[in-house]
Formats: C-alpha cells, structure tokens, sequence
C-alpha cells in the first residue's frame, strides 16, 4: 500500500483512478481547485466503495486548492510525513484541457498547466518524492500524412497552445530525468478516454461547454443540447467522418495504478507511454453504436469540416503491453452503455 498524491483526483481520469487506488488499500491526498469537478465526486466514490465492501480504512484526504500554491503543496508533503506515511508518488492529472480555450487565451494555459507543474516538482523536489506519472496527450504528436498507428517515437508537433503545454512538460520532465537526481517518470499520452463507471455514480462532469465528442452526443441524447454537429464527412476515412482512439475511461485508470507499480519497482526511468486501444473509430461510428446500445436516437448534422483538425489519430499501443503490460479491455459498446448510465444519473 501506498501513500500518493493525486492532483486533479476530483476531474473525470482522476476520480476513476482514485476509485482504483482507493479500492486497493492506498492512502491518497487529493489538490484539487475544483474549477472543472465537484468535491461532491469523493461522496460517489465513497458509496462506489461501500457498496463493494471496500470502505472499511478508506484514506481520503482532500485539499481544496490550487497547484500555483506552493505553500499548500508543501504544507500536504509535510502533513503526510508527519503522519509517518511521507508521500511516495504523485499523478498528476490538474490541468486545463480545452483546445479551443487555449487558442483563445494562451497566457491562462501557460499560467494554470506549466507555473502549475513547476510548483509541483518543485515542491516533490524539496520533500524528496521523485516518482511521477503525468497525464499527457496524444495532442503533442504532429500529424501524420499517411494515417497510421501514432508510436511514442514519432514527431512531437502540437498544433495548438494546450498541446504545447503537454510538450513542454514533457521536456521539462526530461530535463530532470538527465540531471541524474533519480528522478522516475512516465508520461502516459491519452488518446481519446470515454465512457463512465459502470455504477454510472462517476462520470465525466464537465461544468463549462464541453468541446469533445462524447460528452456532446450524451448531452444531444439527454435534450440539453438540440443536435450534435459532425465536422466533414469527406475526410479520406471509412465513412468520411474523421476517426479517432477511443477508450474507457476505467482502462485508462488502470493504467494509471501498473504505471505508478512500475515506477515504484524500477530505477530512475523516463517513459513516454500511448494510451488507447489500439483502434480508429470513426464519429459516425460511435454516434451508430451510442444509438444501437442505448435504443435512441441522436439528432446530428454535418458541417463544414474544423481548422486544424486531422482525419484520423490512433495509438501503437505495443509499447504500453510491453513495459506495463497494459491493454484496453473494454470495448465500444461498454463504453457508450457506460456513459450514457452516467448522463442519465445526472437528469
Ligand atoms: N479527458 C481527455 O480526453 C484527456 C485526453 C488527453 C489528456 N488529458 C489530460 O488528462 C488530465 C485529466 O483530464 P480530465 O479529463 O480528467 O480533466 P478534468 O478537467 O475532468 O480534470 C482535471 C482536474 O484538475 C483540476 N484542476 C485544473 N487546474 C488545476 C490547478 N491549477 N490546480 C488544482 N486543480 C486543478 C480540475 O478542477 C479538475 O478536477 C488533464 O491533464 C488532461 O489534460 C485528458
């Protein structure tokens, strides 16, 4: 059993992995500034526990705040040594993650993801904790003429300034990997997580307009949006909607608790990471499948296609198989079945 800290553990990746290493005995402290999630999370999480006859011993802390508070980083370091259990590991999941709000306000993204990040090694730094997994994204990788699987090798090319802040961690991540201080990374780069817990008491909550796919098609199902708007159906794909990496959000939180093993087993390391399943999905695919599995009916209509948007992106997914011996379990339907369980929990 562990003693980790977990930031962002209140937003939709976070409160899945929390659920996880919760369920599995260890102590976590969540930072979390709640400006995309609701404390309210950790009462479903609890319930999800108690149901399953895991909450007996549930070591819960939870800090509101935010990472560009370096005190209060520091202050949880110490309270957690001074209980006796010092803090081994952080996942660092906080961020802002909108593509579109980041093209139009860079400064904000910059501030929030990288002074925020910078906070945090610091404060790891200082209390000696050296073991990191980072939520990254498949949004650094440039785009890819010839459409194939992304690897972890290929070109680091973000289009957009949320993607930039990725990248850059990355590199500064890299940075303290070389300056032989110990220091065990692995970013894990997302593709594109879905879905919810099968309880359907925690799920993706975003508190502005979300700008991803599926949240959109369970808001269209749940009438509070009219219709979802596809961007092109001419893109050189099997149906001519764009194609991405879909996978469940539970799959993804567990790769979240092997990636933090690893790291507790291995040396100093710095691992760059796919997340996904492996499979292009195309948007009309999923908005079918959405349709087939929940029995209804999602109004959408094509518009012209985006700025910046690439026909398809999917992960290599062997490296993940071979390092944390990690693959996506869950499939389409699971997913589709899974968050629109959640959604309607929400009417
Ligand atoms: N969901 C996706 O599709 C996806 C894909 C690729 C990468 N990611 C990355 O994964 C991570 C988690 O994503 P998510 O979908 O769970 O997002 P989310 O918005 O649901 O969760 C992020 C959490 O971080 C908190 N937060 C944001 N800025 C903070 C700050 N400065 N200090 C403290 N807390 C802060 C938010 O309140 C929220 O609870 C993010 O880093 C995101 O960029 C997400």
């Amino acid at each position: 059993m562990k003693t980790l800290l977990i930031t962002g553990g209140a937003g939709y990746i976070g409160s899945h992995t929390c659920l996880n290493l919760l369920s599995n005995g260890n102590e976590i402290y969540i930072l979390d500034s709640f400006v995309n999630s609701s404390p309210e999370v950790f009462e479903k999480i609890k319930l999800i526990l108690k149901e399953n006859n895991k909450f007996e011993n549930v070591k819960l802390k939870i800090y509101k705040g935010s990472l560009k508070d370096e005190d209060l980083l520091n202050e949880i370091f110490s309270n957690a040594s001074a209980s006796g259990r010092p803090i081994e590991g952080v996942i660092h999941f906080a961020s802002l993650k909108s593509v579109s709000e980041s093209l139009l306000d860079p400064i904000k993204y910059w501030d929030e993801n990288l002074v925020g990040t910078i906070n945090l090694l610091k404060a790891m730094n200082k209390n000696n904790c050296k073991n990191i997994v980072f939520s990254s994204s498949a949004t650094v990788y440039g785009i890819k003429p010839d459409g194939s699987a992304l690897r972890e090798s290929d070109q680091i090319k973000p289009t957009n300034p949320y993607g930039f802040t990725k990248s850059t961690i990355e590199i500064i991540l890299l940075n303290l990997f070389s300056s032989c201080k110990e220091w065990k990374i692995i970013n894990l780069r997302y593709f594109n997580p879905i879905g919810a817990h099968s309880s359907g008491l925690i799920g993706e909550n975003p508190l502005n307009n979300p700008a991803n796919i599926f949240p959109n098609i369970c808001q269209v199902a749940a009438g509070i949006k009219p219709k979802l708007y596809i961007y092109g159906k001419d893109w050189l794909t099997k149906d001519g909607t764009c194609e991405r990496d879909f996978v469940h959000v539970l799959d993804v939180a567990e790769a979240h608790i092997l990636s933090i093993n690893y790291l507790y087993k291995s040396s100093s390391q710095f691992l760059n990471i796919n997340i996904g399943t492996g499979n292009p999905t195309s948007i009309l695919e999923l908005v079918k499948t959405f349709e087939k599995v929940n029995n209804l009916k999602i109004s959408y209509e094509f518009v012209d296609r985006r700025p910046g948007d690439i026909y398809r992106s999917f992960a290599d997914v062997g490296f993940a198989y071979e390092i944390l011996n990690w693959k996506s379990s869950r499939n389409l339907k699971e997913m589709c079945v899974d968050g629109w369980k959640w959604q309607k929990n929400q009417m």
